[in-house]
């Protein structure tokens, strides 16, 4: 008896172990095994990230290179970015195949809103408060840029802004916590799909960690200082969804965060992101941040700096060169222990082997596959839906629009109505501008008489040859008139202290407007811009952003009413610089903005509302919101419950409506905002149709993070508010009870 027992204790071990060895192994496996084999340089070489040449921060000569392909051939970088041309892709990878270890290259761009076909900007798409659209528009850039031969994007950005002076508030999705994380996991699912080796997937890049865009006054690079409880709750948020949507990368900020460099901060890199998160991905700096602590006056020279990022978990560094010049002495000495490269290299590998850049290192390099993908009719199409749903109705005074079917002449005014360039928005390097579709084109193939003016000076605002737009106005069934800023006005390095558009923009569309035709003004611009003079004067006002390669037509599908506009604004519009910042989920303080009395906190020489509410956008039809009943009003702690909401279409034509769920929490052991966006549902509905939402009512919805970082819900009373903008709500209670 005993033998067969121990026969078969034999077999079924040997099968066991058969079953085991037949299981691939894990990319995370790959890359232990092949770290084993890899010398202390070509460790430091996975963790050195350049640009291509025409951008090279400092040339690779001067390390003993006669070029980057040699330098590459010797292993001595993991990564390039900003390659753009297949054939130097594919030259870049060969010679990385023929290093000692054979270790590919991952490439990475900037491809922020569409590689060559042009999404609009990301907070134009974030107006669509349309998560499935959001996410078709991350996978339609991502299926151009893998068959480009690009393996990774730097994007989604994901710092939350309040403050429109700060020019990359155009790469993201605006001021709110609670929305900005629905469009972080929209944006890495649709970059990322389910399997990083697919031919239309690449890999994301969550940045820039952490807060970057709550920079003092909007100054790009500026410090930012905030009470750790701050940043849990209204900037934390999104990096937080990124990571657990499993963004494969993350990007540290160029900012100090509680007076330590983000790409040195142990607090961000080590605590929150390993500790906290157990992230896995790999983290890259920023372009030359690592050096960069050098001015910020952290690190006294580029060794310390290198010293100080490995320390604190920055893997690869892009650009900068510290890694390359100092990281090897630094462990040969100690000052680095081994295993800090050892971690990042094994994340970096890791990466690659997921990406499926062993298996098959030219799997992305197909010109083949990249002719008949580039600005297909299908990637056009999607880049029109998504241009359309962003569009923003601010004012239709008198129905001007629609335009009628049956105008047939329009005026045309401004440059921005004719410039391809403006059309792709900042981070559109690879955009191909003649591919673009401006108003004055789309106007023109409808067969549409066009009378263009410029009626401005693009560079100065100033009006110009004002005579000829009007006589464009009297001679035409409607005018359509773009105002703005430049598309070159927003984006890296682009803070304004001055966000009212130009007087001459706004004289002029006052004496279009006294011509008595049908004026529509477009608005452009990669912010909230001011614009009172024309908020007073024009009957009807969209916020068009920069709507990218499909910009005109999808124009005209609004102006003309094949779509009825649905956006929303994802970021507060001010009606004066001294408001700045201003968002809408403020603190009461213990004197709340009260006109009526003295001492209370409020402007007194300015106005104190904005210009337009967050969460605010009309439609060519009308709704109704109801007040939201709940299911359970009264909740023991820990129970959960929904909340109803009816909305009615309560005019002539289909619509969708955004609508949106707020929640405040009355009293609790910190103060808390007069209101937060906690949910948000995008429904079509036809004339006079109503329909219930279910609106989950949880911990998500009640809680918030004390200061030392506990996500808590604390019993008392809640308003629980419904409606479609975030001044337009109704409201009901809801209590948590002690026990
Ligand atoms: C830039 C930006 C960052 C971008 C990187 C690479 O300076 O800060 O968002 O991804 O460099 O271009």
């Amino acid at each position: 008896m005993k033998a067969i027992h121990l026969f078969s204790t034999c077999l079924s071990l040997l099968a066991g172990m058969i079953s085991v060895s037949a299981q691939p192994l894990t990319p995370r496996q790959r890359a232990d095994r092949l770290l084993e084999k890899m010398t202390l340089e070509e460790k430091i070489g996975q963790m050195n990230q350049i640009s291509d040449k025409s951008k090279l921060t400092g040339p690779v000569t001067e390390r003993g290179f006669s070029s980057l392909a040699e330098l590459v051939e010797k292993g001595m970088a993991g990564s390039l970015l900003n390659v753009t041309d297949p054939k130097a892709i594919r030259a870049y990878q060969e010679a990385a195949l023929r290093s000692r270890l054979g270790i590919p290259l991952i490439f990475g761009l900037d491809v922020i809103h569409g590689m060559r076909t042009i999404a609009p900007i990301p907070l134009g798409e974030a107006a669509s408060f349309d998560l499935e659209a959001i996410e078709r528009s991350a996978r339609w850039a991502a299926t151009e840029t893998a068959a480009s031969g690009i393996h990774w994007t730097f994007a989604p950005m994901v710092d939350v802004c309040v403050d429109a002076r700060w020019g990359r508030v155009m790469e993201g999705a605006g001021e709110d916590p609670y929305y900005g994380s629905a469009v972080a996991r929209a944006r890495v699912k649709g970059f990322q799909g389910d399997d990083l080796s697919a031919a239309n997937t690449i890999m994301a890049c969550c940045k820039h960690f952490a807060a970057y865009g709550a920079a003092v006054s909007g100054k790009d690079y500026n410090s930012v200082d905030m009470s750790r409880g701050h940043f849990y709750n209204y900037y934390m948020p999104p990096y937080k969804a990124a990571a657990e949507a499993g963004v494969a990368t993350f990007m540290n900020a160029f900012n100090d965060f509680d007076g330590v460099p983000c790409t040195g901060n142990a607090f961000l890199l080590q605590e929150l992101l390993r500790e906290r998160w157990q992230y896995p991905g790999f983290v890259v700096s920023d372009w030359n941040s690592v050096g960069e602590m050098v001015p910020h006056g952290y690190a006294a020279d580029r060794r310390e700096a290198a010293a100080a990022a490995a320390d604190a978990g920055c893997d690869m560094e892009m650009c900068s060169l510290c890694y390359f010049d100092h990281l090897k002495e630094l462990v040969e000495s100690g000052r680095v222990p081994e295993k800090k490269i050892d971690d990042a290299v094994r994340r970096i590998l890791t990466a690659k082997f997921a990406l499926g850049l062993f298996d098959d290192p030219m799997r992305y390099c197909d010109t083949l596959r990249m002719r008949r993908t580039v600005l297909s009719d299908e990637i056009r199409a999607a880049a029109r839906d998504m241009a359309k749903r962003s569009v923003v109705l601010l004012k239709n005074d008198r129905r001007v629009l629609p335009l009628p079917a049956d105008i047939r002449s329009i005026a045309l005014v401004g440059p921005l109505c004719d410039s391809q360039t403006d059309m792709k928005g900042g981070w559109a390097g690879e955009g191909v501008v003649d591919s673009i579709v401006t108003l004055r084109r789309a106007l023109t193939d409808r067969g549409y008489t066009v009378h263009f003016a410029e009626g401005y000076d693009p560079a100065t605002g100033r009006e110009r040859d004002t005579g000829a737009a009007i006589r464009a106005a009297r001679s035409s069934d409607a005018v359509i008139v773009a105002v703005g800023e430049r598309a070159s006005d927003s984006g890296e390095a682009k803070s304004r202290g001055e966000l009212n558009l130009p007087a001459g923009q706004q004289e002029l569309v006052k004496k279009l407007v006294d011509t008595g035709k049908p004026v529509v003004v477009l608005v452009m611009g990669g912010r909230p811009l001011i614009f009172n003079g024309i908020r007073e004067c024009a009957p009807a006002i969209l916020f068009t952003w920069w709507l990218g390669t499909e910009a005109g037509n999808a124009m005209c599908d609004v102006i003309f009413g094949e779509y009825n506009p649905s956006g929303k604004l994802p970021m507060t519009f001010p009606a004066h610089m001294g408001q700045l910042p201003i968002y809408y989920y403020h603190k009461s303080t213990g004197r709340p903005a009260d006109p009526a009395k003295s001492h209370t906190t409020r402007f007194i020489d300015i106005e104190n509302d904005p210009a337009y509410p967050f969460g605010y956008g009309l439609s060519y039809t009308t709704f109704s919101v109801s007040a939201p009943r709940l299911e359970k009003a009264v909740l023991a702690p820990g129970e959960e419950t929904r909340a109803l909401v009816t909305v009615t279409n309560t005019g002539e034509r289909a619509g969708e409506e955004v609508v949106q769920l707020y929640v405040r929490d009355r009293f609790a052991s910190v103060t808390r905002p007069v209101k937060e966006l906690r949910g948000f549902r995008k429904v079509m509905l036809a004339p006079g149709e109503s329909r219930t939402l279910e609106f989950p009512v949880t911990k998500e919805q009640l809680g918030f993070y004390t200061n030392d970082g506990k996500f808590v819900v604390e019993p008392g009373d809640f308003d629980i508010m419904a409606g479609n903008s975030s001044d337009n709500l109704l409201r009901t209670t809801l209590t948590v009870t002690q026990q």
